[in-house]
């Protein structure tokens, strides 16, 4: 599959005109909302795990020297800790382009910390996507995110600003937190 995935989430989902959807950020989407929303609100959703096994050629790295971001692994039973929007459909067409490094649009079921449920989409990239990186130690990891930068800037601002964002939901992600230990003495 094109890493370009703006055209196919275009036919993924067809919105009722006046419908707001709610959309789980779990990447990215937590902690740089420049996108307009109805309502924000901490959720999760069941059988994910966030990995930086994603390429980034647009944000948080080139084509020649991609950089690595977070995208959901299917791991059944596991929580996954993020962030819902309630958006306008029409705010989509912003997010597809800002996720179209491989990110395609899911349907999910999300939970509020009050126990409600909701109907909505998450972006994930999936392994057939072609800027899948796919796994690596923590400490390799971190490496590679320590020497990477793109037009979003550099790649450490990335994972520092989402394990910040996580304590500050009061979650605990220790993939995102090992990586951020590694990251912080190779930038030493
Ligand atoms: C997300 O944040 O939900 C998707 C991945 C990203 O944009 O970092």
């Amino acid at each position: 599959m094109s890493a370009n995935t703006v055209e196919i989430n275009r036919t993924r989902f067809r919105f009722d005109d006046n419908e707001a959807v709610w959309l789980f950020g779990y990447g990215s989407l937590i902690f740089k909302a420049d996108f307009p929303f109805v309502q924000r609100r901490s959720a999760r959703i069941t059988g994910w795990s966030r990995r930086f096994w994603q390429g980034s050629h647009d944000h948080r790295g080139t084509p020649e020297a991609p950089g690595r971001v977070v995208t959901l692994i299917e791991t059944p039973g596991e929580p996954c800790s993020g962030v819902a929007y309630l958006i306008a459909p029409e705010v989509f067409e912003q997010l597809d382009f800002r996720e179209k490094n491989g990110y395609l649009r899911f349907s999910t079921e999300m939970t509020f910390d009050d126990g409600s449920l909701v109907q909505g989409l998450v972006y994930i990239a999936t392994p057939e996507n072609s800027a899948f990186l796919g796994p690596a130690s923590e400490s390799d990891i971190a490496r590679h995110i320590a020497a990477a930068a793109g037009p979003s800037g550099p790649n450490a601002d990335y994972l520092l600003h989402l394990a910040e964002s996580l304590r500050g939901l009061g979650e605990h992600d220790a993939h995102v937190f090992e990586i951020e230990q590694h990251l912080r003495l190779v930038l030493k």
